[in-house]
């Protein structure tokens, strides 16, 4: 517990510290010291109308930065998800800048899982702002050698070992009426709608999600599905599939849905650092338990790589 000493020391002086999470690591920076959150910001190099997740100890705190338009909504995912992978958006109160919710009205909460993250918001007292800790646009990082090898010795690391889900948390917009996913994870949206009812269908006024950028979640080496007509006759080139495929650098995947989603960051990681020439992905099995597996690789192969073949 020294280093959660240390941790809540240092994010107290205004530093910027990456934490462990049971999705992904975060950048954190306490959210009431507008300096700290703009280094966060920096860090990435993220665009300032990306907005941020605010980190809690319990559900308790939370009415006082958002409002809660349907509170036994919110009550029942407090209860049944959280401390856990799950990020809910709703009204902004006055207190949180627009500096952390990208000039946006709503504000996106949520309470991680890791003992030793909820050690340190307990500690703090205070809601931490913690967007994964990777540069704008790369994969995130699930074990603190990642957020090295993004931030080298610019950011302390609290060692929290590898993510258990490895996938960003799944983000529901419950800020208005009904619910609707933003981003999937390891909720999924099936599981939710057995639980919530069916979710919203229109589309208005749906917030901004980087996330929902295409080549977001990308390794730099170009990757693509792979297709069954399709191989390359030249270079080398990495497979991230099931079974092993000849002529390719070969990197096999777990067969079920967690132990995929846990893996895959550094799956790409690994793949990026043999300077391939391209990455070719086998594509996964179509059931729910793999939306948010499908929804990152669409987005990790989205380039056009015909030249290639
Ligand atoms: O699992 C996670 O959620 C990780 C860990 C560290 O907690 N955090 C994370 O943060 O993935 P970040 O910043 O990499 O992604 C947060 C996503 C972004 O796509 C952002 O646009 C969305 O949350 N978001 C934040 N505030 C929002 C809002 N008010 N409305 C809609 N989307 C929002
Ligand atoms: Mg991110």
């Amino acid at each position: 517990m020294e280093q959660v000493e240390e941790a809540v020391r240092r994010l107290r002086a205004g530093e910027v510290v990456a934490i462990p999470t049971e999705t992904v690591y975060g950048l954190a920076a306490d959210a009431s010291q507008p300096e700290a959150v703009a280094r966060v910001f920096a860090l990435k190099g993220r665009p300032a109308d990306h907005p941020l997740i605010l980190h809690f100890a319990s559900p308790e705190q939370i009415g006082a930065y958002a409002a809660i338009p349907q509170p036994e909504v919110f009550e029942r995912l407090a209860r049944h998800c959280w401390p856990g992978p799950l990020t809910l958006v709703l009204p902004r109160k006055a207190c949180v800048p627009l500096a952390i919710t990208g000039g946006q009205d709503t504000v996106a909460v949520r309470v991680p899982k890791h003992p030793l993250t909820l050690a340190l918001l307990e500690q703090l007292g205070r809601p931490l702002v913690a967007p994964s800790a990777n540069r704008f646009g790369h994969t995130s990082p699930t074990c603190p050698e990642h957020v090295r090898q993004e931030f080298g010795d610019q950011v302390w690391v609290l060692e929290g070992g590898g993510c258990e889900v490895g996938l960003e948390s799944t983000i529901v917009d419950l800020s208005g009426e009904g619910w609707r996913v933003l981003r999937p994870g390891r909720w999924l949206s099936h599981q939710l709608e057995a639980y919530l009812g069916p979710a919203k269908s229109h589309q208005e006024h749906l917030p901004r999600v980087p996330g929902a950028l295409e080549r977001h979640y990308a390794p730099r080496t170009p990757a693509r599905m792979w297709r069954p007509d399709q191989a390359p006759s030249q270079g080398r080139w990495g497979w991230l599939g099931f079974e092993p495929r000849s002529g390719l650098e070969c990197l096999l995947m777990p067969t079920d849905s967690e132990g995929y989603g846990q893996r895959l960051y550094a799956a790409l990681r690994e793949l990026d650092e043999r300077a391939l020439d391209g990455i070719l992905v086998e594509p996964v099995p179509e059931g729910p338990e793999w939306e948010a597996i499908r929804d990152r690789l669409r987005r990790a192969t989205s380039g056009d790589l015909e030249s290639f073949f």
